[in-house]
């Protein structure tokens, strides 16, 4: 899709970090904005810097991606007002480090809601209205480096964001015939509000130096918004956003023995650090 001047986008996760920076950068490429966040006093002020930018928001509600009911209610007023979405963005999420027996029940349930239910119910609620439109289009699902590769302390995160990755490999064969791409966005460390509203079940002090070390090697938001658009246009599939991840994908897939022992050292050196305190 390389001209996105009017295109109907929504996006969710749009009150901070890669949802906002996409908000601000697709405004100023002329689309005309769907957006939605958790947080309603940061989703107003994407809102106003967006139109500040010279953007044009449609229609913007705070509601819980995880509620479906709340999904399909802006669903309907947004195909009943503005008719069918041409790009759909799905990056709202939530992450949590932890060893699996310092787990409740309901830490895997709030992470899954959130980044698989999210998701889900973003596609279910627009994705059919798009290929009835028959205008082709384009989806986007930010995933993370943890949807390729399975990091220590990561595993509700990583199920998550796996099964991102198989949702849009399988969404890509599906809807091409519709003329509708898909692109799924693994991102390394990024600097956004994710980095302090992490959970992780760990020492605070461990976890402080390791949100220290992250902000070293974070990449800026922008960054990704910039690699988000430029997927739209290129109909790119996978975007890895650092030369290092991408690095570790390759050796995942072509030399499994070296990334295993890569692997098995990461996880004594995450366990060295980040002290359990369950
Ligand atoms: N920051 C990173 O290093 C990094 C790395 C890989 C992947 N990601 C992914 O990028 C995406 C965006 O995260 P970010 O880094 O911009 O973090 P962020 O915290 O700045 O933004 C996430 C947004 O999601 C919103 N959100 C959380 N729960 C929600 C809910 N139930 N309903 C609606 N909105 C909700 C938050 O309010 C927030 O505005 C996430 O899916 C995250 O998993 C981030």
């Amino acid at each position: 899709m390389k001209k996105l001047s009017e295109k109907k986008v929504f996006i969710t996760g749009a009150a901070s970090g890669i949802g906002r920076t996409t908000a601000i950068a697709m405004g100023k490429e002329g689309c005309r904005l769907f957006l939605t966040d958790i947080d309603g006093e940061g989703l107003e002020r994407t809102v106003q810097v967006v139109a500040g930018a010279g953007g044009e928001v449609c229609l913007a509600r705070a509601f819980d991606v995880g509620d479906y009911r709340a999904m399909e209610a802006f669903a309907k007023d947004v195909h009943q007002r503005y008719g069918s979405l041409d790009i759909l963005v799905n990056v709202a999420g939530v992450a949590l480090f932890s060893q699996i027996e310092d787990m409740r029940h309901s830490d895997w349930e709030k992470v899954i809601k959130v980044n698989l239910w999210g998701v889900i119910h973003g596609l279910e609620c627009f994705v059919p209205q798009m290929i009835r439109a028959g205008r082709g289009g384009h989806i986007v699902s930010v995933s993370s480096t943890a949807g390729i590769i399975g990091l220590p302390w990561h595993t509700v995160y990583a199920g998550t964001k796996h099964a991102l990755v198989g949702m849009s490999e399988s969404l890509r064969y599906d809807l091409r015939k519709h003329n509708i791409g898909v692109s799924v966005v693994c991102p390394g460390a990024v600097n956004t509000g994710l980095v302090q509203s992490v959970q992780i079940h760990a020492e605070k002090q461990a976890t402080d130096k390791s949100r220290k070390l992250f902000l070293k090697i974070a990449i800026a938001p922008e960054k990704v918004a910039d690699l988000i658009i430029k997927a739209i246009r290129e109909r790119k599939f996978m975007v890895i956003t650092s030369f290092d991840i991408k690095l570790f994908y390759f050796v995942k897939k072509y030399c499994f023995p070296v990334y295993h022992v890569v692997m098995l050292t990461m996880t004594r050196l995450m366990d060295k650090t980040l002290k359990r305190t369950g």
